[in-house]
């Protein structure tokens, strides 16, 4: 893309510059130099190094943990739109704090709805999301939301495979809609099981719906956070006689030392992707990593030349 008759400008916080640099080269520009940097107290310094002014922009930056990762972005929204860009569309890959979607007891928060509100106010004009935790997410932005999904590649690398008798899996009720896209455009049929939620780390899988037996399993969800849903499932699931296992989870977070523990367990293949990036961190031979930097780069195209973003999510 020639930059100079197509005046975006891609900026990244610190969160995952890997990803932004992909998809700025899929689209042929340079990532926009920005200083972000700490003062000596360890709070966020930023400076926009370069003009852009009635430029259209777009920020990318996950706001998974630290907390650190939603200020940069925060104060980049607000250095870019203090700078006079024409529009800032801030590229959420991961939208972190969205668990707390609702109030599920008393005196607990909505945090999702606090972070819509930060990034609004910080200055986006529109913002764009992959696999949000619930898709009503997209309702608590009083701004164009988009939530694109990594369903797509997860079903286009499956399909390579050629495997037979294949099920897709939600491993709990919130994720049916998503596996149900994924199961009818591989032709697979679809099961659920029913998943109670004990505690921030323990899971309990109540019943199965549907048939896995003889079948090879796609268990498909949003996140991978401590691992729980994601190994209970896959041991419920060849206990209900499944042939084999295979998780495909968009948000890769892996808490604590849980990554070692799907090394060790009894899936045939975990497919993540790279919304979020983790310095240092290998990923065990049986893990398949997909970019979602080419659903990103699209999105920006069409958005930028007002297209529309809905093919994105036909498989
Ligand atoms: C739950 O509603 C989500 O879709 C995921 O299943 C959940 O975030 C996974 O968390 P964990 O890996 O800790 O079980």
């Amino acid at each position: 893309m020639d930059s100079e008759y197509n005046p975006i400008k891609i900026f990244s916080g610190n969160a995952n510059k890997p990803l932004a640099e992909k998809v700025a080269s899929y689209l042929g520009i340079p990532l926009g130099q920005a200083e972000i940097g700490r003062f000596p107290d360890e709070e966020i310094k930023l400076r926009i190094s370069e003009n852009v002014r009635g430029l259209n922009v777009y920020v990318i930056q996950p706001t998974n943990a630290p907390a650190e990762n939603l200020l940069e972005l925060l104060i980049l929204l607000d250095a870019l739109k203090r700078a006079s860009a024409a529009s800032i569309t801030a590229i959420i890959p991961f939208f972190g704090y969205a668990r707390q979607d609702r109030k599920v007891r008393s005196r607990e928060p909505i945090s999702a709805k606090l972070v819509a509100n930060l990034v609004t106010v910080a200055g986006a004009d529109r913002v764009v999301a992959i696999d949000l935790h619930a898709a009503q997410i997209q309702g608590f932005f009083d701004i164009p939301a988009d939530n694109l999904t990594a369903m797509v590649q997860f079903a286009q690398y499956i399909k390579r495979k050629e495997l037979e008798d294949l099920v897709v899996l939600s491993p709990d009720v919130g994720g049916v809609a998503r596996a149900s896209t994924f199961a009818q455009t591989i032709h697979a049929s679809q099961a659920l099981f029913v998943k109670r939620r004990l505690s921030p780390d323990t899971v309990e899988i109540q019943s199965l719906i549907g048939d896995v037996r003889g079948k090879n399993v796609i268990i498909a969800d949003d996140a991978i956070h401590t691992g729980n849903t994601m190994l209970n499932a896959c041991n419920r699931a060849l206990t209900e006689g499944a042939k084999s296992v295979i998780a495909c989870a968009t948000h890769a977070v892996f808490a604590g030392d849980s990554l070692g523990l799907f090394a060790r367990s009894n899936f045939s293949e975990v497919i993540v992707t790279d919304t979020m990036f983790v310095p240092g961190r290998e990923y065990p031979s049986m893990f398949t990593v997909l970019s979602v930097s080419e659903l990103i780069a699209k999105a920006i195209y069409s958005i930028h030349n007002h297209s529309s973003v809905s093919a994105l999510f036909q498989l």
